[in-house]
């Protein structure tokens, strides 16, 4: 698994492992919509590429929204306290509906969009991540579609930041707490 690149950040997952789970995610979820029609709702920024990954290994009517939340800010911290930046751009009421989410870390932001969401009464309320933090879990909230089950890293890359920075990296990689940015 480990292999070395970028100037010392090790390569947890690459983008041809992430390519097959996101392929396998797909398949899955078009075989739990039966034919029906989907709006899938990232989160903004972090989810963006694997929706976009994911979205195209989805055989479904789907449609797309983001929301936003206040989230690390300037470093690996969170605050613990979740905000919403921007709204769904469309009511979801009667919708099935996939968020998309990059981690699911202390649990805090999908538990607070699940809480928002369910106000509107969508059909459904479905929750895909591309990584699970399970051991970092504040709020009892578990995904429907998991990509990959990791230890309490710190990860960036493929969405992924450490202060805005290697979102664009296109393997996952580990950051060190002592590494030097
Ligand atoms: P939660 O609210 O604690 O579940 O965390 C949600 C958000 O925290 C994720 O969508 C990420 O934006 C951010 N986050 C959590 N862990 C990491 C990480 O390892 N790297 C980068 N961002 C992270």
């Amino acid at each position: 698994m480990a292999d070395h690149n970028y100037q010392g950040l090790e390569i947890l997952y690459s983008r041809q492992q992430i390519a097959e789970r996101v392929a396998e995610m797909g398949a899955q979820i078009t075989q739990d919509m039966k034919g029906e029609k989907l709006v899938m709702v990232g989160v903004l920024k972090g989810a963006a590429p694997f929706l976009a990954d994911l979205a195209r290994a989805v055989q479904a009517d789907a449609t797309f929204d983001f929301v936003a939340t206040s989230s690390y800010g300037q470093g690996q911290r969170t605050s613990g306290a979740v905000r919403l930046i921007k709204d769904l751009d469309h009511p979801i009421e009667g919708k099935n509906v996939l968020m998309v989410e990059d981690i699911l870390d202390t649990g805090l932001t999908l538990s607070y969009l699940r809480k928002l969401f369910m106000q509107q009464r969508p059909k459904s309320l479905r929750i895909a991540v591309l990584l699970d933090k399970p051991s970092r879990r504040i709020e009892k909230i578990e995904a429907d579609y998991i990509g990959f089950s990791i230890p309490n890293l710190f990860v960036i890359g493929y969405g992924m930041d450490y202060a805005e920075r290697y979102r664009n990296l296109p393997d996952i990689c580990v950051m060190s707490p002592d590494h030097p940015e």
